[in-house]
């Protein structure tokens, strides 16, 4: 079967001929519809982040994907069940975090993820995987389906975050978005959906005209560009936000985000930067956090239920939305376009089959 990786020499994604998976004990074959790429694609296809498997020279890609299970093999599921994989697996036998049904909780060194981290990933025109991690979804999601994953990975940053907040009469009204990549817009649709914020803002570094833009604008959020304004002028030049979401992968952010909060406002830290030493002001951050009860969630993968959240969420969210967010679905045979990163190109996936 055809299948996209990249090889420890050669870290140029390109399709590379592998056997048909058959499923173990407990595990469905499932034929690929769809798989997204998103940013920690191109950070792992760099070599900045994840790690190919153990005994063997090359990773197959992806982990933002959609298929239908072809053979059930005794699980609890039918041929035809049109599922969404989950990306952790056990790395070694059982740990408590699988065990518990956390597997977005493991520390390193105690999950593998798919395409990402250790394991194979989904473009491929098969793959299988436990049925346990294989979240059925309706057919009503039809081509938004690639697109639960990546919202699955909100739904979690969101729990965590308003959990945090959860102790006391939080009203938020206003939330920022920094970061305008294919994570950060399809938050900001979801946060624009939540009726609890009045007023949405969303950071980016682009020049208008600029696509991503005009689907801040279009979305009824209000476009902050860094090289203006930088994070901790947020403030001032709009307000104090209750609620922020980075999803840069810019180090400063993390702290600036500090600086971006209304008291008692939390953030949600996504991004997964590269190693960057700089001074930070930390005894005036430390009492920010503390004298006004700010809090910051870093927040990683997801689980079942947030898949099952990001399922519901996603079918409310307005046609024209992923009309404008998904830029490109690439069949097989022109695959390296769903690769190219530039500034026209918001959200991409490659087309392995159709249902
Ligand atoms: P992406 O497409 O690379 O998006 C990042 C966006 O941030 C880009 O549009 C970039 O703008 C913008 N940006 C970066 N630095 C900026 C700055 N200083 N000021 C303004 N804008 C800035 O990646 P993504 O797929 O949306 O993911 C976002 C981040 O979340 C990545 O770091 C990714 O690894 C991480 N992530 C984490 C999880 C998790 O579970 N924690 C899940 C998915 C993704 P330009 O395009 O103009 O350069
Ligand atoms: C994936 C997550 C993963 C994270 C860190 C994200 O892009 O969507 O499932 O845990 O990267 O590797
Ligand atoms: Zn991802």
């Amino acid at each position: 079967m055809d299948a996209i990786a990249v090889t420890r020499d050669d870290r140029t994604p390109r399709v590379v001929d592998l056997p048909r998976p058959d499923p173990g004990p407990g595990e469905a074959l499932v034929r690929t519809l769809r798989v997204g790429v998103d940013g920690t694609d191109h950070e792992v296809i760099a070599g900045g982040h994840g790690g190919f498997p153990a005994d063997d020279d090359h990773l197959v890609l992806g982990h933002e994907a959609v298929g239908v299970v072809d053979d059930p093999n005794g699980t609890d599921l039918d041929a035809g069940d049109v599922v969404v994989p989950t990306v952790r697996r056990r790395p070694n036998g059982a740990n408590d975090y699988f065990e518990r049904g956390e597997p977005d909780m493991a520390p390193g060194g105690q999950y593998h993820e798919r395409g990402i981290e250790g394991a194979h990933g989904f473009m491929a025109e098969y793959f299988t995987s436990p049925a346990e991690f294989l979240v059925e979804i309706p057919d009503a999601l039809a081509d938004r389906d690639f697109l639960v994953e990546p919202a699955s990975i909100s739904e979690k940053a969101f729990e965590h975050a308003y959990a945090a907040r959860s102790a006391f009469d939080w009203q938020p009204e206003s939330a920022l978005v920094l970061g305008n990549g294919s994570l950060g817009l399809l938050t900001l649709a979801m946060l624009e959906a939540d009726d609890r914020f009045e007023r949405t803002y969303c950071l980016g570094r682009r020049d208008r005209p600029d696509p991503t833009i005009d689907l801040v604008e279009a979305l009824g959020a209000t476009y902050v560009d860094s090289r203006e304004t930088p994070v901790p002028e947020i403030p001032d030049a709009h307000e104090p936000v209750d609620f922020v979401y980075e999803a840069t992968g810019y180090a400063k952010h993390a702290f600036e985000t500090v600086d971006a909060l209304a008291p008692n406002g939390v953030g949600a830290l996504l991004g997964v930067p590269e190693e960057w030493a700089f001074e930070v002001d930390g005894g005036r951050l430390h009492r920010e956090l503390v004298l006004e009860n700010k809090a910051l969630v870093g927040s990683v993968n997801s689980g079942v239920d947030h898949f099952e959240a990001a399922v519901d969420t996603l079918q409310s969210l307005p046609e024209w939305l992923f009309d404008d967010l998904v830029t490109g679905v690439y069949d097989l045979d022109e695959f390296d376009r769903a690769f190219v990163d530039d500034e026209t190109t918001i959200k991409t996936a490659v087309q392995f089959d159709s249902r």
